[in-house]
């Protein structure tokens, strides 16, 4: 990974676990399961070699409508998920930021409570900051947004209430953070399905065939490797 030009932000779309599942003739959870542990190899890596800013999607706020059981599952292992990296907190430089609609009532109580631990106990850290997107949608986001910024708007005694990219940006769930440079999405996909609609408007984006599950550390330094090689416009001639 010499002379590589590393991203700042890396945002990472990770399907395939239910296709991988069923193709080793087990339940769809077994496949979550799987890669949670992919995650937490990548999260690993990813504040190692100096990245500052990691995004993944974990749950949509489409995904309401899988079957109970998997729904449950997942709870499950998001809970389990935050238990783990509650008691090894201490142990690492890693920030933990959830974004998404974490209010919602669909959330279970006891979970948000663990977010709200994780993210308060690792709020100073100065390494990799990880955000997990959960209950997220960017439609959803942005509409949050918005009302924020009219709240904001009308509180403002200075008189100023344009309408800006910038103010846009600073109510969003990723305010303060650098919009994504690199987007990765595994399983052959080759859609968004409703993730950081605003942010991923300049990112470079890298799919991958494999299924979430089978992604490695190597795949992840590939992506970086072909960013590295992406002539970056935003616009301008040349
Ligand atoms: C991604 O894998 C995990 C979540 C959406 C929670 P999928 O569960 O979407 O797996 P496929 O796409 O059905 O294989
Ligand atoms: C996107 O994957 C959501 C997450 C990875 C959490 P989906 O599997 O839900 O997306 P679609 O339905 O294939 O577009
Ligand atoms: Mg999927």
């Amino acid at each position: 990974m010499e002379n590589i030009k590393l991203p700042v932000h890396i945002a990472v779309i990770m399907d395939g676990n239910g296709r991988w599942a069923k193709e080793h003739n087990l339940p769809r959870n077994e496949g979550h399961r799987k890669g949670t542990k992919v995650l937490e190899n990548i999260i690993k890596h990813a504040n190692k070699i100096g990245i500052k800013y990691l995004t993944v999607y974990a749950f949509s706020t489409e995904n309401w409508s899988r079957p109970q059981n998997e729904v449950n599952g997942l709870m499950k292992l998001f809970m389990k998920y935050l238990d783990r990296n509650i008691k090894k907190a201490m142990r690492d430089d890693i920030k933990f930021n959830a974004i998404g609609d974490i209010d919602s009532p669909n959330i279970p109580s006891d979970l948000k409570e663990k977010i709200k631990v994780l993210q308060e106990i690792t709020k100073d850290k100065k390494g990799l900051c990880f955000n997990m997107a959960f209950n997220y949608g960017g439609r959803d986001e942005i509409i949050r947004a918005c009302k924020k910024m009219m709240t904001e708007i009308s509180l403002d005694k200075t008189g100023n209430s344009e309408i800006t990219e910038a103010l846009l940006s600073s109510c969003l769930d990723t305010a303060n953070q650098p919009d994504p440079d690199l987007m990765i999405r595994t399983s052959g996909e080759m859609r968004t399905s409703n993730f950081m609609p605003w942010q991923l408007t300049y990112s470079e984006f890298y799919f991958a065939s494999c299924l979430w599950p089978e992604f490695t550390v190597k795949e992840f330094d590939k992506a970086i490797e072909e960013y590295s090689t992406r002539k970056r416009r935003f616009g301008k001639s040349e």
